[in-house]
């Protein structure tokens, strides 16, 4: 058996996969104040206004995609009457269409992040190691799915990849599947694997804990306080309230 082989197809995922569930309880216990996106719309909204709805819309049909590509086995989708050639149509189609929002999403993102200036100042190191990761894996599932299906004659990733990605959660990892599969799809694999890794100590956190309604809220709009127009029938003072000893 192939050394290398066992130690990125059946070991590798079981690192990630216990950063990911440790990792993720760890800080939700220990650094529960911590646990946020640490939001720049304060600073600049214009340009976030467009990217980021793109972007998480954008992810969202991906990862929906990848359920039903990774999890749903071949056998059941024939058995419902979705032909190979229509699956692979509708995937590739649906595919390349989000894949394509959110690389275009998070380009804009990044480059937001790079030119206004307070949101640079407000990226951490952490911050960038993340964007290059997820960057790295749009890019390279991206590249996967054109290279593949609309360049060349097509993969299909639901003999090899998917039994290998469920043969994770089965404790049965067959490592030969996936040391098979195409070069580009591999990587693509292994950078997944490392965001995993890292997910639960970066900002990615606030993905487990959005609320449904979160992406179509309203943007929160901050106010100073209008103190012409301040209601009640004491005028208001200037700076802090000064606090009144405690009353019996
Ligand atoms: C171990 C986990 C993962 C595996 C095994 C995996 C595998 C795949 C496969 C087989 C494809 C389809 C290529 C084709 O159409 O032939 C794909 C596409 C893609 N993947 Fe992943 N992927 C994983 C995680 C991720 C993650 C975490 C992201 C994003 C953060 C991502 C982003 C994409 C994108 C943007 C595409 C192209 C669009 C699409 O087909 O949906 N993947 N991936």
């Amino acid at each position: 058996m192939n050394t290398l082989a066992v130690l990125l197809w059946g070991a590798f995922p079981y690192v990630a996969l216990a950063s990911f569930v440790i990792g993720s309880i760890w800080r939700y216990k220990y650094d529960k104040f911590g646990w946020t996106t640490r939001s720049s719309e304060l600073y600049e909204r214009r340009l976030l206004r467009v990217a980021s709805p793109l972007f998480h819309f954008g992810i969202l049909v991906v990862l929906v995609g990848h359920v039903i590509g990774l999890l749903i086995p071949q056998t059941w989708t024939r058995a419902i009457g979705l032909s190979e050639n229509a699956y692979h149509f509708l995937a590739v189609a649906l595919g390349t269409v989000a894949g394509a929002c959110t690389l275009i999403g998070i380009a804009l993102l990044i480059y937001r992040r790079r030119t206004v200036g307070p949101v640079f100042l407000a990226t951490t190191r952490n911050d960038k190691l993340m964007y290059v990761v997820l960057t790295l894996t749009i890019v390279l599932g991206l590249t996967a799915t054109v290279d593949a299906n609309i360049i060349g004659s097509g993969y299909n990733y639901r003999t090899t990849i998917s039994p290998w990605f469920r043969s994770i959660f089965a404790f049965q990892p067959e490592t030969s599947l996936m040391a098979g599969a195409p070069l580009v799809y591999r990587i693509h694999a292994l950078c997944a694997l490392t965001l995993f890794t890292i997910w639960p100590y970066t900002r990615l956190v606030h993905v487990l804990t959005a609320p449904i309604g979160y992406l179509t809220r309203p943007y929160i709009v901050y106010r100073s306080r209008d103190l012409r127009g301040a209601r009640g029938t004491r005028p208001t003072r200037r700076g802090w309230e000064p606090t009144r000893p405690p009353t019996a």
